[in-house]
């Protein structure tokens, strides 16, 4: 078990593609701390789950789209856990708006729950992995619309564009201390953020053949990726995105 002993916090993670995280990280042997929003009853059957693995589990709930919220999970995991070895920016939301309909609702909450989190728990994980003194990895579940305009969804590009850079230019200010930033960008995953997509026959027969595999993903296959990364096969990848979008951003382009 390559992650024995690491503590991972994994952000929205009591659903989707979060979920799957804190399950492939704590089957490497990490302990987890699950941050969530709602739904206290998934968050407890997660912890269950990740028990039953062998590795402890934590749930925290706050919104990570507030400073103070943020910090109080971070002090969480190190007053319940000991350490941060991992930090997973995982939560996300979109509100689906073009440039001429989003309000200014809209745009402070994509924005904030994306990337101002992601840029908050960056520096606050970052800070206790200095003070730990045996580097870290910091994931940041970024999107194919970090690279690839999504008409009808621009705060979303907006919010994964920024995390593009937030994950290059931390990567590049936090090497020298062995901390390595990495983002990872999904394609098109089957989890509550797809659901009205993939539960209309029609528009999820468009989704599937525009991907050269031919099929959305499960979340699984996005939760291998980042286990690979915050392991030692990966002390040498920095200040970069791996994309696992099953071929999309090279064929499709406008979808
Ligand atoms: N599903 C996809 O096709 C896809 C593709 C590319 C990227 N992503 C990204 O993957 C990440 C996870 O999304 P998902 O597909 O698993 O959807 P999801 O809706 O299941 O997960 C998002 C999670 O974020 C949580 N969250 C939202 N606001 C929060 C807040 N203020 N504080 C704490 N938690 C909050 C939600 O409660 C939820 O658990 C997102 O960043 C998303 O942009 C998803």
């Amino acid at each position: 078990m390559s992650l024995k002993n690491k503590v991972a916090v994994v952000t929205g993670g009591n659903s989707g593609i979060g979920k799957a995280i804190a399950l492939e990280l704590a089957r490497q042997g990490a302990n987890i701390v699950i941050n969530y929003r709602s739904r206290p009853e998934d968050t407890a059957d997660l912890e269950r789950q990740i028990n039953a693995l062998g590795s402890q589990a934590v749930g925290v709930q706050a919104d990570v789209s507030k400073l103070p919220e943020l910090d109080r999970l971070i002090q969480t995991a190190v007053a319940k856990l000991g350490r941060i070895d991992i930090m997973v920016n995982n939560a996300g939301i979109e509100s689906r708006t073009s440039l001429l309909d989003t309000t200014e609702q809209q745009y402070d909450s994509v924005l904030d729950i994306n990337l101002k989190s992601a840029f908050f728990g960056t520096q606050l994980a970052a800070r206790q992995m200095i003070q730990q003194g045996a580097g870290g990895r910091i994931i940041n579940i970024t999107s194919v619309h970090e690279d690839w305009p999504m008409p009808g969804n621009l705060p979303y590009c907006l919010s994964k564009g920024g995390m593009r850079m937030l994950t290059r230019t931390a990567g590049v200010e936090l090497a020298p201390h062995n901390i390595l930033v990495v983002g990872v960008g999904p394609g098109a995953i089957a989890t509550p953020m797809n659901q009205a997509t993939l539960q209309n026959p029609a528009q999820a027969a468009k989704l599937n053949a525009a991907i050269p595999l031919g099929r959305v993903a499960k979340p699984e296959e996005i939760a291998t990726v980042v286990a690979f990364l915050a392991g030692d096969g990966a002390s040498y990848i920095t200040a970069t995105t791996i994309f696992a979008d099953g071929g999309i951003m090279q064929s499709s382009p406008g979808l």
